[in-house]
């Protein structure tokens, strides 16, 4: 069990450098089974989240090198083997092996995928996909059994733009015959990140980052390269965490126009930064104006960044409405908040926050990935110590949190017990 102590209260100032971002990369390695040339991923966090892919890779036969966050993928010598409940289980993004595995060898055996526990989260547009590109899909316990004849391409409208779902259909469709078109395609930077990934090895995706998606089939795919993009939530968190404590703290190694809509609502709570080319420098301010946040898919306010800012709301002055469409169950850090002094009212996925309020260290828990950031926010501007359990699900996201934290004036530490 690993657990964060943090000092609280005091200034940061210096130099964060955001690392390549974990929902692109979760898509990047499993994309590489599509060929069997040489891989070649740049700007690669070393999260845990990649340690399991890799985990998976390897026992599929994939011989790996990642050193200084470059990642070489050679699957020359590829099995296409099932992937394990033990395996599959320990994150969400397990599932791209479906779209891959079954785009180059026209079956996988893959138990359910897992993740945090921020709503039911099913598969069913994924499946739906599948499906409509003439797969047969046997689900055997918690073991999805998939195969295809003949992969050819289709023309799907997604219900609703899943990120999943677009890069699966993606994945399953570059090597497939004739042309897929995804209609209300989801359209956040990493599909653009993947689209790019596979067109290095010669595949033909056209129009990724907007909602409708062409992608033509071809024979086969040769080596790839391709640097992974900023980590646009990492990012974020930062700048929130500087918006409460910073002095010209500068978050670098960043493109702001993907967090286009969390710079807007900060600069309409007055906070102060300014843009500085690859770089936001942001600065501590006071009397921090109310404002609302309602989450909603990109280029709108991006649902990981829900909790992370429900702790800066807290510090507004006045009443700030809050409300979160993506997921049924991302509050559940509200309970947490209020026990450090925040004044939260939830109902269902929303909640008013009344501020502002003086928070307090407490022992409380990181209850999914972007709660554990919440917590952190709250942790850094509270007086005295904090100390976040399950940290775990903070570690899968955020790489070397607390070296990147420690460098610029805060006192944390990680304990391994
Ligand atoms: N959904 C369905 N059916 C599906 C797929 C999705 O009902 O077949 C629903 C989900 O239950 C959810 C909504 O649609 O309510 C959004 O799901 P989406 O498929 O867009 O998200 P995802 O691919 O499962 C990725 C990120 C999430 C991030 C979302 C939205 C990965 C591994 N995960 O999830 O990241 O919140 O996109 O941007 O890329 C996180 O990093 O904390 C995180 C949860």
């Amino acid at each position: 069990m690993k657990k964060i102590i943090i000092e609280g209260r005091k200034k940061i100032s210096g130099t964060i450098k955001i690392s390549g971002a974990k929902n692109s990369i979760v898509a990047l390695i499993p994309a590489t089974v599509l060929t069997n040339g040489k891989c070649v991923i740049k700007n690669v966090p070393d999260i845990t989240d990649v340690k399991t892919l890799l985990e998976i890779m390897k026992d599929l036969g994939s011989v790996i090198t990642f050193e200084n966050d470059t990642l070489t993928i050679d699957n020359k010598n590829l099995q296409n083997k099932l992937i394990d409940e033990k395996h599959a289980s320990k994150l969400r993004a397990s599932y791209y092996f479906m779209g891959s595995l079954i785009g180059k060898y026209h079956k996988v055996s893959i138990a359910y995928p897992g993740g945090c526990v921020i709503g039911s989260r099913p598969i069913d547009i994924h499946i739906d996909a599948f499906k409509k590109m003439g797969i047969d899909i046997i689900e055997n316990g918690s073991i999805f059994d998939m195969s295809v004849d003949e992969l050819n391409g289709i023309q799907i409208y997604l219900n609703f733009p899943s990120v999943g779902a677009t890069i699966n259909i993606m994945l399953a469709s570059v090597l497939a015959k004739g042309t897929t078109v995804i209609e209300n395609a989801a359209k956040e930077p990493e599909i653009s990140n993947i689209a790019s990934f596979l067109n290095s090895m010669g595949a033909r995706v056209f129009g990724a980052g907007t909602s409708r998606i062409v992608i033509e089939g071809v024979e086969s795919l040769g080596d790839g390269f391709v640097e992974t993009i900023p980590d646009r939530i990492e990012t974020g968190t930062y700048v929130i965490i500087g918006a409460l404590l910073g002095n010209n703290l500068r978050v670098e190694n960043v493109i702001p126009t993907h967090i286009e809509a969390l710079l807007y609502k900060l600069k309409e709570a007055g906070v102060k930064y300014s843009l500085d080319g690859n770089s936001i420098v942001v600065s501590a301010t006071e009397n921090l104006k109310p404002i609302n946040v309602k989450t909603s898919v990109y280029p709108g306010f991006p649902t990981d960044l829900g909790q992370p800012i429900s702790t800066f709301l807290t510090q507004c002055n006045g009443e700030c409405l809050f409300e979160e469409t993506i997921y049924e169950n991302r509050l559940r850090h509200v309970p947490h908040l209020n026990a450090m002094g925040a004044n939260v009212k939830a109902f269902d996925n929303r909640a008013i926050i009344t501020g502002k309020t003086p928070l307090h260290g407490r022992k409380v828990k990181a209850t999914d990935l972007r709660a554990g950031a919440s917590m952190l926010v709250a942790g850094l501007i509270a007086d005295g110590v904090t100390e976040i359990q399950n940290i775990e699900h903070l570690l899968r996201g955020y790489e070397r949190i607390v070296d990147k934290l420690s460098q610029v004036g805060v006192n944390i530490k990680l304990i391994d017990e």
